[in-house]
């Protein structure tokens, strides 16, 4: 009887054991995993709730799996059941286009996988290859072309099974709703959302990826399989990804799984946005092979080099640079100043390019060079010759371009070294020291005079276009700089200052710039205004992330204020150590500011009086989306505002790769209902 008993309580707890058996989980963002998610190898969790598999280091694995495994089988019968997977990742590669070397989606029956990085994924070694006891299913996304492993590309997905050769693969993209195939970049660095499921009755797998976050009707990947003989009854699910000489940054972003059934739906703008990391978005460098192809034809390239530098000494000087205005450097003392361009004199990438730290040989003083690549000839010629009028700008609170130097298609401009970074690091990124009220008020005041000598002090009327915290400097005394003028186009006093191309940030760009295309120092204090509200509330003007939904800074901001709290926005970090007159001055000029009609907006001669107390601004102010009545909600302003918003975007400007004007062009064109959302009547 007790034996019974004791059989009979073990059967009850064994029941109970298997039906708290989890059948899902569903993560937007990683935040609050706890001890569900186990990590290894590089894989961490960074405080924006992003899971990072991999930095851009050579050689490096990461793993993430659920903590406890999943039952994929039947106990009875044997037979795999059907499960479905959809996830949001991301991946920065170190150089333009050049990364390694993938992700991938992974059912194994261990966590602890003993496996090797580069084109191993992390997922096996050399000596368990295609072993049918390995019992590892995995659907990679990868961006190296291995030829050890018949690799169709460097941008594919692939369906594993117990091996790095897949059994299927097709190039990356996604079918758009007109059924047209559209490729997609894995290595972008822009969010992708994939989809995985498993039909257990029709035994096949899907793969689907897509830039939204509606998922496409049609897969770019289908394989008949039956995974039964494949997958044990317990089996971990998770994340694998690694780094081989050529290196990636590897990020998931979000995470939902469902045995026998349909994973709950991931929205884009819900989750963690990319941090602001080096984008490299601008060489069109297009190189998809291997390593060892990729080390000869670096072979190759210096041969050729060294070949061409025989024949055709270095830089030729042409008529037209000799009119210019700024120093010219030459080539070898910039190369020299930087170290030859060292990846550790890397400060970081701007508008244009990369931005190299650098010590004049000459003068031993500090500058910041920025080195641009420029194909065609004649742009380059309207691009130096607007440089060198940009270099006869001189104020204080602008970054001062000292010089430039033009060799082949590399341009490089020169400028003076700000110790302090930009505002946004100091504002954003973990900064170490927060930065004071006082400090805060100092940089906008200076940003203020400086885009004032831009609007008025300058024999022509200068638009800068893309005023916003990355592109304002600290100097060693903190004080603001505006920076990064490479947008800013020359326009006459008095005339039409008209201009075909869009540009600029969203968030920071003004409701009617899409619409007229024309951008004006209206819509610079727009920008501007945006810029007062992130100074003082220490949050970006768009934060798709923010719960519940998107937060727009300035709604929020305008909502405080009419209920007669807007002291409540104040950034917290400043511990409510603040001159409150300074600060509610300051809130309420960038509400004046975020005007949607370009008329109401202050000029920036009357903004510099009212910082420098000159004048009072009265409390009744009018609200930002007065002149535009109507919420206007359009599909797909979720997935903008995600990508756009995010750091990627900051590298957005008119000369700029076709792929990036692209994707701006689709922005520009939309209709201006799209940023209603930030205009609705109150
Ligand atoms: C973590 O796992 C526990 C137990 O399975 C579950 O109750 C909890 O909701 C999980 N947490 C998250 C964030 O999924
Ligand atoms: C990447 O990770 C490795 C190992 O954790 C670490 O040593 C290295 O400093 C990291 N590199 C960067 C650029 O963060
Ligand atoms: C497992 O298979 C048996 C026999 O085919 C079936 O009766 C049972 O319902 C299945 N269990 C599950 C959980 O699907
Ligand atoms: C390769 O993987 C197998 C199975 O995961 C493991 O038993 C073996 O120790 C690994 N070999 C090496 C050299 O790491």
């Amino acid at each position: 009887m007790a034996k019974l008993l004791s059989f009979f309580s073990a059967f009850i707890f064994l029941s109970i054991t298997v039906s708290s058996q989890p059948d899902q989980l569903f993560f937007a963002g990683f935040k609050d995993v706890g001890t569900n998610i186990t990590l290894s190898g590089n894989a961490e969790i960074q405080k924006t709730g992003i899971l990072k598999l991999t930095n851009e280091t050579s050689r490096l694995m990461g793993h993430a799996f659920y903590n406890s495994p999943f039952q994929f089988k039947n106990s009875t019968n044997g037979k795999a059941f059907s499960f479905s997977t959809s996830f949001a990742f991301a991946i920065v590669p170190e150089y333009p286009k050049l990364g390694g070397h993938g992700l991938a989606f992974t059912v194994a029956s261990s966590k602890d996988l003993k496996a090797l990085p580069s084109q191993y994924l992390g997922l096996l070694n050399a000596s368990d290859l295609g072993n049918f006891t390995n019992h590892l299913f995995a659907v990679e996304f990868d961006t190296v072309q291995d030829f050890e492993f018949g690799d169709i590309n460097d941008n594919h997905v692939g369906i594993d099974i117990n091996s790095l050769t897949s059994n299927a693969s097709a190039i990356a993209g996604y079918f758009a709703d007109d059924s047209t195939k559209k490729d997609l970049i894995l290595k972008s660095g822009r969010a992708i959302q994939a989809w995985i499921d498993y039909d257990s009755v029709e035994k096949i797998i899907n793969v689907t990826i897509s830039p939204f976050s509606s998922k496409p009707r049609i897969p770019i990947l289908s394989f008949p399989l039956d995974l039964s003989p494949i997958l044990e009854e317990f089996m971990y699910v998770g994340f694998s990804a690694s780094t081989g000489l050529l290196a990636s940054s590897h990020y998931m972003l979000g995470w939902s799984f469902k045995i026998n059934g349909q994973a709950r739906a991931l929205g884009l703008s819900s989750l963690p946005s990319l941090p602001g990391l080096k984008k490299h978005q601008h060489t069109a460098l297009t190189v998809g092979v291997s390593v060892s192809a990729i080390l000869l034809a670096l072979l190759a390239i210096a041969v050729a080099i060294y070949l061409f530098r025989k024949i055709k000494n270095a830089d030729i000087i042409e008529d037209w640079e000799l009119e210019l205005g700024p120093h010219r450097y030459s080539y070898q003392e910039l190369k020299k100043a930087t170290k030859g361009f060292g990846e550790k004199e890397l400060l970081g990438s701007g508008g244009f390019g990369l931005v190299y730290k650098g010590t004049l040989p000459k003068s031993k003083t500090q500058v910041a060079v920025k080195r641009i690549s420029h194909k065609s000839q004649q742009g380059l010629r309207e691009f130096v010759a607007e440089i060198a009028s940009i270099g006869r700008l001189r104020h204080r609170n602008l970054v001062q371009l000292l010089g430039w130097c033009r060799r082949q298609g590399d341009l490089l401009l020169v400028y003076d070294f700000m110790a302090n970074g930009s505002l946004d690091n100091s504002l954003f990124d973990e900064p170490k020291t927060i930065l004071s009220w006082e400090q805060r008020f100092t940089i906008i005041k200076g940003v203020a005079s400086g885009l004032l000598y831009l609007h008025e002090g300058y024999e022509q009327v200068v638009i800068h276009r893309d005023v916003k915290a990355s592109n304002v400097l600290l100097d060693s005394e903190l004080n603001g700089r505006l920076g990064d003028f490479g947008l800013a186009r020359l326009c006459e006093h008095g005339s039409n200052p008209g201009t075909t191309r869009v540009v600029g940030t969203l968030g920071y760009l003004a409701p009617e710039l899409p619409r007229t295309g024309k951008a004006t120092t209206c819509s610079d204090v727009f920008a501007f205004g945006a810029l007062l509200l992130e100074v003082a509330c220490g949050r970006r003007p768009i934060e798709p992330e923010a719960m519940p939904e998107e937060l727009v800074l300035v709604d929020w901001v305008w909502d405080r204020f009419i209920e007669g709290r807007v002291l409540d926005v104040v950034d917290p970090r400043l511990n409510g150590e603040y001159n409150e007159e300074e600060v509610v001055m300051v809130l309420k000029l960038g509400i004046m500011c975020s005007n949607n009609a370009p008329m109401a907006r202050p000029s920036m001669r009357q903004i510099v009086r009212y910082l420098e107390g000159e004048a009072d601004i009265s409390d009744d102010l009018r609200a930002p989306g007065e002149f535009n009545g109507g919420k206007g909600h359009v599909e797909g302003f979720d997935d903008f505002v995600h990508s756009f918003a995010s750091s990627s975007f900051d590298k957005m400007n008119s000369y700029s790769s076709t792929r990036n004007n692209a994707s701006f062009a689709s922005l520009s064109t939309s209709p201006l209902s799209l940023f209603q959302g930030r205009g609705e009547t109150r």
